[in-house]
Parts: structure tokens; sequence; C-alpha cells
């Protein structure tokens, strides 16, 4: 068996990776301001300024697009979390440390721009907004957590939990926001929110392309390691949003009306950064790493079963409401 690379080794062996993919980010990356795509003129103030508070007709936006907005920006607002899992698994030297600095204040914009829009429109009661983000942050999130599943196995085959789970983590949940982030600005029914959750998610577009870099360096390197850490987050991925108020019920709107679904999981998330890694085309897994790819194929397949049934579950069920609000109209 392949011995398992350190934290330490896998740091130095992936540095240039992460210092090449640093320089390409900053001349990809454009600058942008979130107050520039906020309809500032539409806004009042509150009671507490002697204007009035938040009533729900103030909202131009349906349950689909508030709940995809809040579980959007409860996520956004989670970035200590994040920031935790990427600075303790990183080094907080060389390119890497400029990486987590640079990817965490990029990522602070999304969230100043997306509450100010919401605050400003009255989109969503900022109230609960802020209740919600009370409770989301003070839990804290740990996307890792889900992994421990393996920790007694990992342990005894000397795999721990680190730099490769984290990237392999982020790739998918980058993608995973990009999509979110682009389904809700059309489902916002509002050219100033999609213009805005367009701009977002190019900015996690980015993000993704280099995690998905660096994990990609790392499965040229050390393959069966790498793959470990990816099918451990592949089978056991939680979107970003789990463990915030209403997660479930507001998950559920989402994938009921295309914001974000186990197919789109399957299709625009999983499987282009699996082929984009080669995954089941390469020829340098050791017979460890053949057992693993045989176990993702094993778990994709699954997923490709459970995306056909969830599909069928919610056309019965949208046809069902169709044909409830034509009886009532009628
Ligand atoms: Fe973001
Ligand atoms: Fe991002």
């Amino acid at each position: 068996m392949a011995r398992q690379l350190t934290q330490l080794e896998l740091l130095r062996e992936l540095e240039p990776t992460a210092e090449a993919n640093v320089n390409r980010h900053l001349k990809t990356a454009r600058d942008w301001n979130p107050h520039d795509y906020v309809p500032w003129d539409e806004g009042k103030n509150f009671a507490a300024l002697g204007g009035t508070d938040y009533d729900p007709e103030d909202s131009q936006l349906d349950e689909v697009a508030k709940a995809a907005m809040i579980t959007n920006l409860l996520t956004e607002d989670n970035l200590p979390s994040y920031h935790r899992v990427i600075a303790e698994n990183f080094s907080m030297d060389s390119a890497w440390g400029h990486w987590v600095g640079r990817w965490t204040a990029e990522e602070d914009r999304h969230g100043i721009a997306m509450r100010d829009y919401l605050v400003v429109t009255r989109g969503v009661d900022p109230v609960a907004l802020e209740q919600a983000r009370m409770i989301h942050m003070t839990n804290g999130y740990d996307p890792l957590l889900a992994a421990a599943d393996r920790a007694e196995e990992m342990a005894e085959m000397g795999e721990e939990i680190g730099l490769l789970h984290s990237v392999a983590y982020v790739t998918f949940q980058e993608l995973a926001t990009r999509v979110s982030h682009r389904n809700t600005g059309k489902a916002c029914n509002d050219p100033i929110a999609d213009r805005m959750l367009q701009r977002i998610a190019a900015d996690e577009n980015l993000h993704m392309i280099f995690y998905r870099n660096i994990c990609g360096a790392g499965m040229d390197l050390a393959p069966d390691q790498t793959l470990r850490a990816v099918t451990d987050i592949v089978t056991n991925f939680q979107m970003p949003g789990a463990g915030m108020p209403n997660f479930r019920r507001h998950g559920v709107l989402m994938a009921k009306h295309g914001i974000y679904d186990l197919r789109q999981h399957l299709e625009e998330v999983i499987a282009p950064v699996l082929r984009k890694w080669k995954v089941f085309e390469r020829t340098d897994f050791g017979p460890q790493g053949e057992k693993t790819r045989d176990e993702l194929a094993t778990f994709l397949d699954q997923l490709e079963k459970d995306a056909a049934r969830f599909e069928e579950m919610r056309d019965r069920s949208l046809a069902r409401e169709a044909a409830k609000r034509e009886k009532q109209a009628s």
C-alpha cells in the first residue's frame, strides 16, 4: 500500500500549485463593489428611525425566492466556520496564507451585497433574518464532520482528515453555491437581484477552479489518498446550510422548484469535477484506490436512481398542486 503523505508533506508538495493558482486567480478575478448592485432608492427607514417596520406585503419575492435568498445568505454569513476549516488545514504562510485571506475577503463581499439588497428592498423580514443569522453563526458548521463517520477506519489506515478533505469539500461546495446563486437570481424575478447573484456566482466559479486545481494536483501526487478524501466527501456531502433554521423546509422548496436538487447536484456539481480529475479514466490507482473508485461508482449509481425517484415525486406533486389551483380558480 502506498504510504500516506503527511499534512506537512502535502502542503509542501502542493505549494507550487497553490502559488500558480493564486496568481491565476488574481489575474482573472474582477474587482466589484457590493453597493453597485443594490437599488438604494427603493429603501426607507424602519420604525426605530421614524419609518415603518417590515410588512410581508412589502416583499416582491415569492416563497421560493425568499427561501433560496435566506439559505444562500445565511451560508455566506457563516463564513467564519468555513474560514476556520480552510485556515486550520492550510498553512498561513506563503501562497496558502495569501489565498486564505483573499478568499475570505471575497466571500465577505457576497454576504454584504445580498443583505443590503434584501434589507433595502424589504425582500424578507429583517428581524427573522437577523435571528436566523445569530443562531446559524453561533452553532457554526463543520463541513468535515460528515466524513468523520470513517474516523476509526481512517486512524487504522494512518489517514487523517486534513488538507485533502478540505479542498475536496470546498471544490464541490463552491460549485454548488454557484448553481444555487445563479438559479436563485432567476427565481427572484428582478433583473437587479439576477445581476447581483450572477456576479456572485462568477466569483464562486473562480473559487471552485482554485480548489479543484489543488485537489487535482493532489490526485496526481497521491492518487489513492486523494481519491479516498474525495469519496469521503462525495458520499457524505451535505449542503453548506445544514443546521440553519428552516433548512429542511427551505431545502425542499429549493429542490422542488429547480434551485438546487439531486439531479443538479449529480450532473452540474459532482460529475463535471470528477470528469475534470479523470477519476474514471485514470490508470495510476493502486489496489486501494481501485477499491475506493468502485465504492464511488456504486454511490453515484444510487444517486442517479435517487434523483430519478425524486423527479417523479416532484412532477406528481407539482401536477397535483396545479390541478388544485385550477379547481380553486374555476
Ligand atoms: Fe460566496
Ligand atoms: Fe466562494
